[in-house]
């Protein structure tokens, strides 16, 4: 009777290895479950019993809170139950509340499945154990009967012990695997498309303020070289100064020395801008950075005031702020996509500056 278990145990564990891809044969005979497997089996049942006796003694449904938001009772989804009461320990619940994103290892959730008339069917319990099934953020799933005994499923003409690592729980929550294979509610902060312009400005704000800072502290002026064959006060283009200081910290001299073709990441170009009285108006500043912006080469571009302050533009009514990926910066620049953004000079051998 025992070995018995074990090996049906040890089946469901199987069927997890074996994919959940729909053209799959499922397990041949018993001859391919492992022996490691018939052990996994039976500890999962083992752990199964413990849990049970845990959230017991625990008072569960008198102990720990429903489901924010989700009284005794609501209307349930296939193939859960008609109506469902799910309750949670404490660490889901803080975890909802704060929108943390992700439940931390000991959460447990209980899902009481009951019929139409309210008679309980089942009990389904995830509980997030350290290290028990790091593929899937370390879920233990259970389907317990009222009884507390653990349920069981027929498939392929096999009884399967739904405990452990449950294909078929995994399959249907793994559509759910951004949000921590939970359905219930949305875990973390739900971003509007107009809270996320938002946060990038502001992001882009303090990335040139430590920009600034970067630059100051390394004392640019002082520290580091000029564009190479470009001495101080050349005469600028517009939209820049009418005279023009720029200089490039190591990684960028050594592209432009070296003929790189491109700037490598953390490459900044600095370019002071001078009015024809050589009075300074203000700074321009382009800064590499991986990942920021990879359509437009990852160009952090920023405007300085001289004292160091963002400047600002008015376009359409709007103020806009000249830090991050300015549009403005990017399109103009954008005439020289084949060479790296740069305008001052080719960066390639053969490359022709307009
Ligand atoms: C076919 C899809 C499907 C399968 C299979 C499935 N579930 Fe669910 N499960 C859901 C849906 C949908 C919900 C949300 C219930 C609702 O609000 O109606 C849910 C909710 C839950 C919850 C509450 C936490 C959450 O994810 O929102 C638990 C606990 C749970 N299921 C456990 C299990 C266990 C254990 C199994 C396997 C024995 C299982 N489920 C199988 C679809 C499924
Ligand atoms: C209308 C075109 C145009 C716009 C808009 C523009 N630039 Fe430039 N930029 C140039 C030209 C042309 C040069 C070459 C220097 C010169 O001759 O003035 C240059 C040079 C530079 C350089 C030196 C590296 C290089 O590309 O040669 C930096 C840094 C720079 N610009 C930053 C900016 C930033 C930051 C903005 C947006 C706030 C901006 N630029 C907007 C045309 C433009």
């Amino acid at each position: 009777m025992k070995l018995n278990n074990l090996l049906i145990t040890a089946l469901v564990i199987s069927y997890l290895f074996v994919g959940c891809g729909k053209g799959k044969k499922p397990v041949e005979t018993k001859k391919e479950i492992s022996e490691i497997n018939v052990e996994e089996g039976f500890k999962a049942e083992k752990m199964a019993k413990e849990l049970w006796n845990k959230i017991q003694s625990e008072n569960y449904w008198v102990n720990w809170k429903t489901w924010p938001g989700k009284e005794a009772f609501y209307k349930g989804r296939e193939p859960h139950g008609a109506l469902l009461t799910t309750y949670v320990n404490d660490a889901v619940l803080k975890t909802i509340i704060n929108k943390k994103g992700q439940m931390p290892t000991g959460a447990i959730i209980i899902t009481e499945n009951y019929m139409p008339d309210k008679t309980l069917d089942s009990i389904t319990v995830m509980h997030k154990i350290e290290g028990f099934n790091p593929k899937i953020n370390d879920w233990f799933w259970v389907k317990f009967g009222p009884d507390g005994k653990i349920a069981t499923a027929e498939k392929y003409g096999q009884t399967l012990m739904l405990t452990g690592k449950v294909a078929t729980c995994i399959e249907c929550h793994g559509g759910q695997s951004a949000n921590d294979y939970i359905f219930t509610s949305l875990l973390r902060e739900e971003v509007s498309e107009v809270k996320k312009v938002e946060k990038e400005i502001f992001d882009a704000e303090k990335i040139a303020n430590g920009l600034w800072d970067k630059m100051k502290n390394e004392n640019y002026q002082k520290k580091w070289k000029m564009w190479p064959g470009k001495e101080a006060f050349y005469e600028g283009k517009e939209p820049h100064g009418a005279f023009l200081i720029t200089y490039v910290n190591a990684a960028a001299h050594e592209a432009i020395v070296k003929i790189k073709e491109k700037m490598p990441a953390g490459a900044i170009i600095i370019k002071e801008n001078y009015m024809h009285d050589k009075n300074i108006a203000s700074i321009t500043v382009m800064y590499k950075m991986e990942g920021f912006n990879p359509d437009a080469f990852d160009w952090f571009w920023a405007k300085f005031a001289p004292s160091g302050k963002v400047l600002t533009e008015e376009k359409d009514g709007k103020i806009i702020k000249l830090a991050g990926k300015v549009a403005g910066c990017i399109e103009c620049h954008g005439k020289q996509t084949s060479n790296d953004y740069i305008f001052t000079s080719p960066l390639k051998l053969e490359h022709t500056l307009p």
